[in-house]
Parts: structure tokens; C-alpha cells; sequence
């Protein structure tokens, strides 16, 4: 199929340049949203985000028991939830705050799994009272703590098995968590333990299926089938060695987005072809009952609905070397580029002589040399308050956003139809010492 599915774009699906020369999203105009909310500024596009949960629901309707899970920890808010929600979407979290997060955003518990390495008891707790649907259990210590407070609260923790699978994909290091040496997941040389310690001591934990989960930022089609491969033999090795009959699995996330023209990530409809082609093999080859199967798209999903607006300050040329120009955000709002060295692309927003440009490095305001937005970057020639349209934010950005140099956290904002609403208010000065403590001793 040769039609391009929203994670293919560069920018949210409703990106003009209106009348008046400035760029819009979501019929809004982005210089009076600056006005308006201030800058930083996390803008979302509501049509974006329905448009790609509608490209993954095409891309697996041959696969009716295929249940698409939120990853939140691309981007975790009530309203995002909510929407997502409407879209059909079930939930992966991965703390006590997702899981608070998705309950009061009014989510059907049962449709919300629990991932991580190393959950706390609180959590679990905390899961196993909310009746979070699945826990994809990650090592020996989890799945007896798990199996204990169960036991202890008088239910059943209904659980996949996470697997390290021994697939590496080419992504950067830090995000790449399906290879063998991964800090994540049973290697499968362990599964029997783990098996026989549910079938024969943990009364408390009903084994349901296997999860694994390879990397993000993924565009290899590839590692799909092989990783479905893998965890369909297992199960059948499974049914054969214990007559243990798994009906489901979780192919974990990791779809790529493009952040600029560089970037070639497949489209839903390509891995959804893919995914569902290599069910049917694998059902087929290895005589397995039909797997409800499980996918946790994060990035691919919100990503692209994202925009950051920020508003240029200072610039300085360096003579005979760069251009900086800064901007007033930068590292705390999106610490990606110098994480990882994430590349994005930005565009002025508002209404400027867009012939002539320059190349210059976007510099963010936090006292750190690394804190570079974008180096070396073609822009229209940019001067104080000028308003800078970052695509592609709407994935960990927010999510992992800090206060560093005690900066407050920005604002965001939904668009749709021409009507731009605060899903979460920016931080203040008060909220920022709001949970400092001076003892008495130290008072003035
Ligand atoms: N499922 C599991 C078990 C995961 O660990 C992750 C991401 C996902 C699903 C969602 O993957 P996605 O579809 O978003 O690729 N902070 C990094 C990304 C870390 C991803 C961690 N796990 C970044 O900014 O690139």
C-alpha cells in the first residue's frame, strides 16, 4: 500500500501558512497562541492524533484481536488519555503516576497494562487495587513480590511473561532494549524457571502470554516478523512441554517518525501488512490457538501532533564562526538533542520576509554548552521575538521535561477547529518552591 500514514509526516496534519502569513495548526494561528499562552509552548493537534490512532486501526483490521496500548510514557496527560480513550486505545504504563494518570482520566482498568523492570511494592499494590488488566512481569523478584501481595489482598495478578527476544534493531543504544544483554526482560533460557515456579508454588499469578519489546525509533520493517517468530515458537514450545495453552502476545512498540527529511519510517499500513501476514504463518506453521496480540505504539502515535513555540531572544555571531541565536527554551522542555543527539527541524512561525535566510544554531537558554536545539540549521534571518515552530515534540518531550535551572514547565495546549484549550497549565514560581521545606532552624 502506497499511502502515507501520519507518522510519515513531518508536521501535524493541519499545518498552514494562513492569510496573514503565519503559520496555523488546528485553524489556530500560532503567533496569537505565543500571545496568547506564552512561550515555551507545547501546542497538540487533536486531528493529528486521531488521524494516526485511525491509520493504526486500518492497518490491523484484518487482525480483529489485535488491541492497540498507548505507551504514555511518550507523552502522559489527562486529556491526551482521554482522547486516546475515545480512539479505542488500551493503556502501557510504567509507574504509579501512568497508572493514576490513565484512572483519572476515566480508562477502563482492565484495558491498562503494567511494564518495567523493577516495580515497587507500592506499585503493584497500587495496580492490583485499581485492577490494572495485565502485568507484564520482567524477573524472578517481581513475579514472587507480585505473586505475595496477590496472595496477600486475596487476587489473581493476570500476567505475560516479558522476554528478552535477542534481536537487535539499528537505533541509538540508549533505546535499544531487545537484544540479549538488555537490562529488560527473562532471557529465554529462564522461561521453564519461571514457568514452573507459576504452575507449582505462585497460586496467586495466572500466565496469560509472553510480551518483549525490541527498541524505538524503529524503521527496520523486519524485526516484526522475527520478533513474532520468536515469541510463537515459545509458545508452542510451552503448550508441548506443559500443555500450557498461551493465547496472547505483545509485540511491544517502537515505530519510527520522521523528524527530518532524512528520516524514512515505514508506514502502519506496511507494518500492519507485516505483523498480520507473519500471525497468520506463525498460527499456521506452529498449531497455536489464535493470540490476542497486543501492540504499545508511543512515539509513532503523539509525536507528530506535537509542536514547541518559542520566542528568539539574544543572538551572537562568533567571528569567523557561528551564528547562535537563542531561544527561550531549550534542554529542561526537550532534552532529546542532547541525549541522544535528536535531530528536528523548526520554521518561523509568523510572518517574515521568508527569502532571506541564514544558517545559524539554535541555542536553548539553560546555562550548558550541550544545550543545543538545533545546530546549523537554514532559517529565515531571525530577530528578537520572532516565534520558532519546533515540529515533532509531541513524544518524550513533556514526558521527560525537567526544572533544571529551576525553570519553570511549560504550558500545553490542544487545537482543534479553531479553538485552542490548556490541558496543562504552566508551571509558576509558586510551584516551583511549593514542595521546598526550609527547617526552623534555618528561618529567617
Ligand atoms: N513498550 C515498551 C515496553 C517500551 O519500553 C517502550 C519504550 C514502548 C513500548 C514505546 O516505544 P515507542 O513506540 O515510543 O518507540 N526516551 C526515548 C525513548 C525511550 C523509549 C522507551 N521505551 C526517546 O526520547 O527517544
Amino acid at each position: 500500500m502506497n499511502t502515507l500514514s501520519t507518522n510519515q509526516y513531518i508536521k501535524p496534519v493541519t499545518t498552514i501558512r494562513n492569510f496573514e502569513g503565519n503559520l496555523a495548526i488546528g485553524g489556530c494561528d500560532l503567533v496569537s497562541l505565543a500571545d496568547k499562552y506564552g512561550t515555551p509552548l507545547y501546542v497538540i493537534d487533536e486531528a493529528t492524533i486521531r488521524s494516526i490512532c485511525h491509520d493504526y486501526k486500518t492497518a490491523f483490521e484484518k487482525y480483529p484481536k489485535m488491541r492497540m496500548m498507548y505507551a504514555s510514557k511518550a507523552l502522559c496527560t489527562s486529556a491526551v488519555t482521554a482522547i486516546l480513550n475515545e480512539e479505542g486505545f488500551g493503556f502501557d504504563t510504567v509507574s504509579a503516576g501512568e497508572i493514576y494518570t490513565v484512572h483519572n482520566a476515566g480508562v477502563d482498568m482492565g484495558k491498562v497494562l503494567f511494564n518495567g523492570n523493577n516495580k515497587s511494592y507500592d506499585e503493584l499494590s497500587l495496580a492490583l487495587d485499581f485492577g490494572v488488566g495485565r502485568f507484564s512481569v520482567d524477573n524472578f523478584f517481581e513475579l514472587a513480590l507480585l505473586n505475595e501481595i496477590a496472595s496477600v489482598k486475596g487476587k489473581v495478578a493476570d500476567i505475560l511473561l516479558r522476554i528478552t527476544p535477542g534481536i537487535e534493531c539499528h537505533t541509538h543504544e540508549y533505546i535499544q532494549t531487545g537484544h540479549l544483554d538488555s537490562k529488560f526482560g527473562f532471557d529465554l533460557t529462564q522461561v521453564d524457571e519461571a514457568i514452573d515456579l507459576i504452575l507449582n508454588e505462585y497460586k496467586n499469578i495466572k500466565l496469560h502470554g509472553l510480551h518483549a519489546h525490541i527498541g524505538s525509533q524503529i524503521f527496520e520493517t523486519g524485526i516484526y516478523p522475527d520478533e513474532i517468530e520468536i515469541l510463537a515458537k515459545e509458545i508452542s514450545r510451552i503448550d508441548r512441554k506443559y500443555g500450557l495453552k498461551l493465547d496472547e502476545i505483545n509485540i511491544g512498540g517502537g515505530l519510527g517518525v520522521k523528524y527530518t527529511e532524512e528520516d524514512v519510517p515505514p508506514s502502519t499500513f506496511e507494518i500492519g501488512e507485516l505483523i498480520v501476514n507473519k500471525l497468520h504463518d506463525v498460527i499456521e506453521k506452529y498449531n497455536i490457538p489464535e493470540p490476542t496480540v497486543f501492540i504499545e505504539p508511543g512515539r509513532s502515535v503523539i509525536s507528530t501532533s506535537g509542536v514547541t513555540l518559542y520566542t528568539v531572544g539574544s543572538s551572537k555571531q562568533v567571528p569567523h564562526g557561528t551564528k547562535y541565536v537563542a531561544i527561550d527554551g531549550g534542554m529542561a522542555d526537550n532534552p532529546r538533542p542532547s541525549m541522544y543527539q535528536a535531530k528536528y527541524c523548526a520554521e518561523i512561525a509568523n510572518n517574515k520576509d521568508l527569502a532571506k535566510d541564514e544558517m545559524v544554531t539554535l541555542a536553548g537558554r539553560f546555562c550548558e554548552s550541550g544545550d543545543i536545539l538545533i545546530g546549523n540549521v537554514v532559517l529565515p534571518e531571525l530577530a528578537e521575538g520572532d516565534v520558532l515552530c519546533v515540529y515533532n515534540t509531541g513524544a518524550y518531550n513533556y514526558s521527560m521535561a525537567s526544572n533544571y535551572n529551576r525553570v519553570q514547565k511549560p504550558a500545553m495546549v490542544l487545537v482543534r477547529d479553531s479553538q485552542s484549550e490548556v490541558i496543562v497549565k504552566r508551571e509558576s514560581l509558586e510551584d516551583l518552591v511549593a514542595h521546598d521545606i526550609i527547617p526552623d532552624r534555618l528561618k529567617k
